[in-house]
């Protein structure tokens, strides 16, 4: 059964009225009616379709009910790859648009996927919860801080379902780590160390600007941004090195791991004292703005994080280009995406480990799941597990390291009540990104 977006948003609405949440859905649509029932087709969208995003598009559509009604891309050509490749492997024929504005006129979407670079999740993401849609918007969730306020704002003022695309939140290993550091298995947790020696944080070969591509609207690739030369080390993929675009591996991959180092004690909000050095000191004859070199210490309440990334590298700690320990004072938990070991601290007195040694490989990539934990509450109305607060305490984290160091300051202190640094009126001034005209910050 197919619900147009405005039964559904009347649905929704009798479903979170049933959960005593305050709805505050533009438009005047008031009178709640009948609840959503899982059979409900949900028709989706995607805004920014290259890599990513199409990823995650094609997770959903695995998913029973889901349909494709629409893509948004500004490259003409990654729409007809794209579109092509959804008929062939999904028989379906979704619209295609190249400005996103348009994409959410369209009265029959219930919800959107956001896989655009970083400095083009805000607007789309707030435009969407204006319009009265779910969104599941990729990490990290916004290029500024103040973006990220903007995008909790919105999914609360506009109650509706956001999933931030940190995926290890729906992995069943990330989960049972969580669970066995929660319940003292390693004992008290005093320090998470993590690494990400990504080769690709050094950026491409240093190549000349060239023309735009002809299949490119490359003033509505950069939005927001400043204007500048059209550069292909700049463009597709390789934008994550440069600052208007993106935050380079302390935000690419920073997001990932640094939100298991706040979930294991569930800190929803930023750290409060951030150490960061951070530098250019190696592949000079790449393209890239972002620091090659870094070094953070997030200092928490009661444990401390640590973040190291040396790019171009592409190894690290325990042979793995990227991981984290957890360490306790019973035993470490080292992790990545493929697995977990457990390593047990020696009891001197006893002659005897602390703990047992385990070890296990049944990890994995965890988008399908996280797609799937969107859809459903899409149709329940419930909480998914990575919510905009969660997002944003991870985006401000990373956010603030790189603040760090680009102002010069390397220790920062963050005031969450008011919402900016302490200690750094040269700080601040990252925290509210400058939008290039026409486009402007949302208001909400
Ligand atoms: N969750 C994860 O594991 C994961 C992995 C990779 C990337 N990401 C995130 O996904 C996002 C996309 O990354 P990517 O590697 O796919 O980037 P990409 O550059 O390969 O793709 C981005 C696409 O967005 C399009 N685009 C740009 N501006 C647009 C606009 N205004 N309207 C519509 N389309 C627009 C581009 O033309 C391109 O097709 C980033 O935020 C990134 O951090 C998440």
């Amino acid at each position: 059964m197919t619900t147009n977006r405005r039964t559904f948003i009347l649905n929704s609405m009798a479903a979170t009225a049933g959960l005593g949440i305050a709805s505050s859905i533009p438009g005047g649509l008031r009178a709640a009616q009948k609840m959503v029932t899982p059979s409900d087709q949900i028709n989706i969208a995607l805004i920014g379709c290259k890599n990513m995003g199409f990823g995650d598009l094609k997770n959903h559509l695995n998913i029973p009910g889901v349909k494709c009604i629409g893509l948004c891309d500004i490259d003409q050509n990654v729409l007809n790859e794209k579109a092509a490749e959804i008929l062939k492997d999904y028989n379906q024929k979704p619209k295609l648009y190249g400005d996103y504005r348009k994409l959410l006129e369209n009265k029959d979407l219930h919800a959107v996927v956001i896989g655009t670079p970083d400095h083009w999740h805000c607007l789309p993401m707030v435009n969407a919860c204006e319009a009265g849609l779910d969104v599941y918007v990729e990490k990290p969730m916004a290029n500024s801080i103040e973006e990220c306020n903007l995008m909790v704002k919105a999914a609360n003022r506009y109650n509706r379902v956001v999933q931030v695309g940190q995926q290890q939140r729906s992995g069943a290993h990330w989960n049972k780590i969580n669970q066995m550091i929660k319940t003292g298995h390693i004992g008290t947790l005093r320090k998470v160390n993590i690494w990400g020696n990504f080769n690709y944080g050094v950026g491409m070969p240093v190549a000349p600007d060239s023309p735009v591509p002809a299949s490119v609207d490359y003033d509505m690739w950069l939005g927001p941004a400043p204007l500048r030369t059209f550069n292909p080390t700049r463009f597709h993929g390789d934008w994550r090195m440069f600052w208007n675009y993106g935050g380079g591996l302390m935000t690419d991959w920073g997001v990932h791991l640094i939100d298991m180092a706040l979930w294991a004690k569930d800190v929803t909000t930023p750290p409060r004292k951030i150490l960061a050095s951070g530098a250019n000191l190696s592949f000079k004859q790449n393209a890239h703005e972002t620091y090659d070199t870094m070094s953070v210490i997030f200092e928490m309440d009661d444990y401390q994080i640590t973040w190291q990334h040396t790019a171009g590298i592409q190894n690290g700690p325990w042979n793995k280009p990227y991981g984290m320990e957890f360490i306790g004072d019973l035993g470490t938990i080292v992790v990545d995406r493929s697995g977990y070991k457990v390593i047990p601290q020696w009891n001197e007195e006893e002659k005897k480990a602390k703990i047992e040694a385990e070890e296990s490989n049944k990890g994995g990539e965890n988008h399908q799941e996280h797609a799937r934990n969107f859809i459903d509450c899409v149709k329940s109305r419930q909480k998914p597990v990575c919510t905009p607060e969660i997002g944003r305490a991870v985006a401000v984290a990373a956010h603030s390291a790189n603040i760090a160091v680009r102002s010069g300051e390397n220790l920062l202190l963050w005031d969450e009540a008011k919402g900016k640094f302490s200690n750094s009126e040269k700080a601040n001034q990252y925290i509210v990104p400058e939008y290039r005209k026409p486009w402007a910050l949302p208001k909400i």
